[in-house]
């Protein structure tokens, strides 16, 4: 296992395009021993400027629906596809999702998740390696292989699919629900913390 401090990419210039629009590199945050890690597409203007990612209204609509079901986001580790915004918020491009990868990748080994969730199509596309029609298959689990290690993905709707259509909350918050049931961490009807093996 290395060291927690290769999380985090404190120089690199693989995409002159997102090095352009970048004002920094926004690295995964949380805890480095969190049972789910959550992985988005790629840092927005506020992800840009405060360095972390999901703090604009995406991270309060990803709070909110952590609190739902019964975690809190101090839980669980976040991080995105890309760690660099992209210009206009445009989506990352196939060659700057490559060029990111690895850093995604080492993330994933030296957590060693219980359960990755990925937030919308990108993430979910990302790292299954197949085309994904998000809103319906949200909540489903799927294995996968990433470096050669087998890994538990639960697929989710972006946060922010909820603010542009309210009956995408529902479908939001069972995804949620089942990461929470899956990595045994939190039962979100009762408030109780479950505990392993009792
Ligand atoms: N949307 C994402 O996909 N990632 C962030 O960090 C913020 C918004």
């Amino acid at each position: 296992m290395g060291d927690m401090e290769d999380l985090c990419v404190t120089d690199c210039t693989r995409c002159p395009a997102l090095v352009d629009s970048r004002s920094r590199i926004v690295n995964g945050g949380g805890p480095e021993d969190a049972d789910l890690l959550f992985v988005g597409e790629g840092p927005g203007a506020n992800e840009d400027e405060q360095g972390e990612p999901f703090v604009g209204r995406s991270g309060t609509v990803l709070d909110d629906g952590l609190r739902t079901v019964g975690l809190d986001r101090s839980d669980v580790r976040i991080t995105n596809c890309v760690r660099c915004r992209p210009p206009e918020n445009r989506d990352p491009k196939t060659d700057e999702l490559a060029n990111c990868r690895g850093y995604l990748e080492r993330e994933i080994e030296l957590l060693d998740p219980d359960v990755i969730v990925t937030l919308g199509k990108v993430p979910s596309e990302h790292l299954l390696g197949r085309s994904v029609a998000v809103t319906k298959e949200a909540g489903t689990l799927e294995e996968v292989r990433i470096e050669d290690a087998p890994r538990r993905l639960l697929i989710c709707v972006h946060p922010a699919a909820t603010l542009y259509d309210r009956s995408q909350e529902e479908t939001f918050e069972n995804a949620l629900q089942r990461a929470a049931e899956l990595a045994g961490v939190a039962d979100g009807e009762s408030g109780q913390t479950r505990l392993d093996g009792f």
